[in-house]
């Protein structure tokens, strides 16, 4: 393929160097004169292991040519990959003046091709902004509309300097954010041949997955090292802390807990994060991540409170009052931080959990929702169609399935429902139907 590159920093460098060794013919581009003299004389502009003696086998293949001149690279290519910086400005947004710049650029060289051409863009960019400010400009300068003439999509780059060279041929997946099949079907020519999973999405969610997973690796690194400051106050191995969290496959290192949904609540998670940061501070040790976990956790409740206020609804009814299904533990439960709310924004409640009914019954939670909340305790029944009755909302928080499928059939076409916990997943199909965040 005949494939110009963008941007020769160390995305761009490193994926030059790999698709010429692939035996593509790449174009190299960059403001950067340098940088262009480097890759001329085969000697690498970035400093990675292995480029060395890649940059010197390519540049001798003849697969390498570099410019500064964005007509010719968009003329004499079919495809572009876009790898111009996006740094911080000053005031932490993110400065897209290069790719910017860039974008007005091809789109006056695209304005004088005739053949297809794809435009893929591997620099880092916060979501939006190639379906709504990339693409108005290419679109103006070339004239021409998306999808005639050129195709956009975003592919987000996951190698990590270091080991660019290694990542690059065995990334952890090749994501590709597009809004039709023909550059897909090029990146797939391109990619599709390197051991991991190759997955087709929309261009916000590629470029959204970006920010998620770095914001991950961050969170990850800050985890293990306010742990390891802690760990040191205490006279415990950090290492070895670390590493029994990690042996935890089932809930740890998983895709537990990394599903969106409601606040968190229990009798554990808050009382331990809560004595965890007494601890700290009384060792005077400084946790800042950990430190505002609750906070972050109350305002996902207050989201919700929000949420339900603001479809101006008197009368709800709450399905699920536990602190998670198939529990009838409501200590610290958010469900009934937010029937409590409400209850005091004069909403008028009525409150089904069949878990919570039935360990009334038994006794076993009864002095404890009449002593501590006899407020909601008179609000609970144990008829779903009751509390259905007459309210202009359903606020879903269980996911009990029996309970849901109840649900599908009692709720009445002009109830709305909030979703709380994600249950749709095919249910409720017609209905109006809300989610917290989704
Ligand atoms: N560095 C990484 O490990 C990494 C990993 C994944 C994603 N990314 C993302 O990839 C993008 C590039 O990162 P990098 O570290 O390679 O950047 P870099 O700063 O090393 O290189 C950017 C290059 O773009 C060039 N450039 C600027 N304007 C240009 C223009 N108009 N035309 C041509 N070239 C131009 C610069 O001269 C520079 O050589 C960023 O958005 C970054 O967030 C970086």
């Amino acid at each position: 393929m005949k494939i110009s590159i963008f941007g020769l920093g160390y995305v761009g460098a490193v994926s030059l160097a790999c698709l010429a060794r692939d035996g593509h013919q790449v174009i190299g581009v960059d403001v950067d004169a340098a940088k262009l003299a480097m890759l001329r004389d085969g000697t690498t502009p970035v400093v990675e292991e292995g480029m060395v003696d890649l940059v010197r086998q390519v540049a001798a293949s003849g697969n390498v040519s570099v410019t500064d001149d964005v007509n010719a690279a968009i003329r004499d290519s079919e495809i572009s990959l876009i790898c111009v910086g996006t740094p911080s400005a000053p005031n932490g947004s993110q400065d897209q003046s290069a790719v910017l710049r860039l974008s007005a650029d091809i789109g006056r060289a695209l304005a004088r091709k005739t053949e297809p051409h794809v435009l893929v863009f591997r620099s880092t960019l916060a979501p939006g902004t190639v379906e709504n400010v990339v693409k108005p400009i290419i679109e103006r300068e070339s004239d021409k509309p998306e999808g005639k003439g050129f195709h956009l999509c975003f592919q987000p780059e996951f190698l990590r300097e270091g080991t660019s060279i290694r990542d690059y041929d065995k990334p952890p997946f090749t994501i590709v954010g597009a809004s039709n099949p023909y550059p897909i079907e090029k990146l797939r020519q391109l990619f599709g041949h390197l051991p991991c999973e190759f997955i087709e999405t929309s261009i916000g969610t590629a470029e959204m997955m970006k920010y998620c997973c770095n914001n991950f690796h961050a969170l990850k690194i800050t985890f293990a090292n306010e742990t390891a400051r802690l760990c040191e106050a205490l006279g415990v191995d950090p290492f070895e802390v670390m590493q029994l969290v990690c042996q935890d496959r089932q809930l740890n290192i998983s895709p537990a807990y990394l599903k969106p949904g409601f606040a968190f609540g229990g009798s554990c998670l808050p009382k331990d994060l809560r004595a965890t940061n007494y601890l700290a501070r009384s060792h005077d040790v400084e946790l800042p991540m950990l430190g505002a976990i609750l906070e972050s956790n109350r305002r996902h409740l207050q989201h919700a409170i929000d949420k339900v206020l603001a479809t101006g609804a008197r009368r709800v009814a709450m399905v699920g009052l536990s602190f998670k299904t198939g529990t009838d533990d409501l200590r610290e439960s958010p469900l009934v931080m937010l029937a409590e709310a409400l209850i005091g924004k004069g909403v008028k409640l009525s409150i089904f959990d069949p878990d919570v009914s039935l360990s009334r019954l038994l006794g076993s939670n009864k002095r404890y929702i009449e002593s501590l909340l006899p407020h909601i305790g008179e609000l609970i029944g144990d008829d779903l169609d009751a509390a259905l009755a007459g309210a202009d909302l359903v606020v879903i928080g269980t996911t009990s399935a029996v309970v849901l499928d109840e649900l599908e059939r009692r709720v009445a076409p002009q109830q709305r429902m909030l979703d709380l916990v994600n249950v749709r997943n095919g249910r409720f199909e017609g209905r109006s139907i809300a989610g917290l965040c989704w």
